[in-house]
């Protein structure tokens, strides 16, 4: 069974995400993972994130791959070939570049078969942008996450000073409203919500909270 996990930056998918896949045993899939390690690759090989042909050739040759520990679905660290870009993925630097470079057409035609393939059948918990709509229009659930922009601005505030970055909740409101605005407006598979989706608002709730709720769905669609 695929669960998908859709919605805006800093919904609370990463965090509702992973606490489904352990709850569940179901194996973990962060898709926006292998977006951002393509912009990271081409950070450091100083191509242009604008130029949708050199975009397509890095993430067609690309090798990215997930490092876990014994009996935790939740992998601890992210590949690109032997290099270790677990934390580089996460930088500022790659939340600004990452829309620019997954918005290319050929770079979406090159990962989604890699991300049909990773869950490859088994029951696997996807998160993303378009994961109900586009690369498992058939997933059994389908949950769209969204919060309010002021919770969604603290979360990641949060989330980038656990990494290491200070970051004034303004800016970051400022850089979270231009990645919706890119995400949600480009023409190769936009952010939206998929048919079939069911609408979760993560303001003010508990991860539990919306783990109980995706587990009741999950219920519901085996019944
Ligand atoms: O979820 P995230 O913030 O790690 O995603 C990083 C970027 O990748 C974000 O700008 C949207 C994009 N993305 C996408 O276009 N499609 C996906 N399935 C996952 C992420």
């Amino acid at each position: 069974m695929i669960i998908a996990i859709d919605g805006p930056a800093a919904s609370g998918k990463s965090t509702v995400a992973r606490a489904v896949a352990r709850r569940l045993g179901f194996r973990y899939l962060d898709t926006g993972a292998m977006y951002r390690a393509v912009a990271a690759e081409a950070i450091r090989l100083g191509r242009p994130l604008e130029d949708a042909t050199a975009m397509t050739g890095l993430a067609e040759t690309i090798r990215v791959s997930f490092a876990y520990d014994s009996g935790d679905p939740v992998p601890y660290g992210v590949f690109v070939g032997s290099r270790d870009v677990t934390r580089e993925i996460r930088t500022p630097a790659v939340d600004a570049a990452v829309s620019l470079v997954a918005r290319i057409p050929g770079v979406r035609r090159a990962m989604v078969p890699l991300q049909r393939e990773f869950a490859g059948g088994t029951d696997t918990v996807v998160e993303g942008r378009d994961i109900g709509s586009v690369v498992f229009p058939d997933a059994a659930v389908k949950v769209f996450l969204t919060a309010s922009p002021e919770e969604r601005a603290r979360r990641r505030v949060g989330d980038r000073a656990a990494a290491g970055h200070e970051a004034a909740v303004a800016a970051v409101a400022t850089d979270i409203a231009r990645r919706d605005t890119i995400d949600s407006t480009r023409e190769a598979s936009p952010l939206v919500a998929a048919a079939g989706a069911r609408h979760i608002d993560t303001t003010g709730a508990s991860v539990d909270e919306v783990v109980d709720r995706i587990e009741a769905l999950v219920r519901e669609a085996v019944a």
